[in-house]
């Protein structure tokens, strides 16, 4: 089965005829919030906003581990994360959706393996390629069936939050070569990778990043709800695609 994180601007699925409501617990503590089982246009799926149902979680504060087992528990295969994301290249202004293919890490003290303690196995898991090219595709053939252009690849990068970057910090990221940057990409991806799941991020601009565009001066944080709002509409039409086989 495939499940859907919800992100930022995405805490339901409009669509989703919802048949129960799951409460996980996990080694790891507590999820984000139950499991939400149901059907999107026929197809069932798993959901679970990343940020809990009220939005109430900040990105650093993320059980990410209790996210991923949990939904490894419930039988899970394939993964599809949304995530608001600043576009860093000028060509990813608002509105635009991406399917990256790279992430660079910035974070720091999140829990971000499973691997730790006395004892588990020293283990390393291969990451060259971080996202499933099978969701990868699933998302992009969505994408085409729902008429919706996104553009295909990128690199994430992935900053600690919860504050938004400084422009110096944005013209680091991307000399380093990132072209997008939000704050829940990682550890999620790896943990996702750690348990043998197939992943791939569905990733929504919503801003300029710090110091580009018309964030130049600021980012007009109070505008961003309304440009997450108009663009999840888009993407609940590439997900209902998306999931079908
Ligand atoms: N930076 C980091 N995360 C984000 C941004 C941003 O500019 N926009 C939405 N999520």
């Amino acid at each position: 089965m495939i499940a859907i994180i919800g992100g930022s601007g995405l805490t339901k699925l409009a669509t989703l005829s919802i048949t129960r409501r799951e409460v996980l617990r996990t080694p790891y503590g507590e999820p984000s919030g139950a499991l939400t089982f149901g059907s999107l246009l026929g197809h069932d799926i798993v959901f679970l906003a990343r940020h809990g149902y009220g939005h109430t979680i900040p990105p650093h504060e993320i059980n990410y581990r209790a996210n991923m087992w949990a939904l490894k528990e419930a039988g899970i295969k394939r993964v599809i994360a949304v995530a608001s994301v600043g576009g860093i290249r000028d060509y990813f202004g608002p509105g635009t959706l991406v399917v990256p293919d790279q992430i660079i890490d910035y974070t720091y003290r999140r829990r971000h393996t499973y691997f730790e303690g006395p004892e588990a196995p020293v283990t390393h898991i291969d990451f060259t390629w971080p996202y499933a090219e099978s969701v990868r595709a699933m998302l992009l053939d969505g994408a085409k069936k729902a008429g919706e252009t996104v553009h295909d690849g990128g690199a994430y990068g992935c900053t600690q939050g919860p504050r938004l970057e400084t422009s110096a910090e944005i013209a680091r990221l991307e000399r380093d070569g990132c072209d997008l940057v939000g704050m829940t990409g990682m550890p999620e991806a790896a943990l996702a990778r750690e348990l043998g799941l197939e992943y791939a991020c569905l990733s929504v601009v919503v801003n300029h990043s710090a110091g580009k565009g018309d964030s130049a001066k600021a980012i007009a944080v109070e505008h961003l709800g309304e440009v997450m709002k108009q663009a999840m509409v888009r993407v609940q039409h590439i997900l209902e695609r998306a999931v079908a086989p």
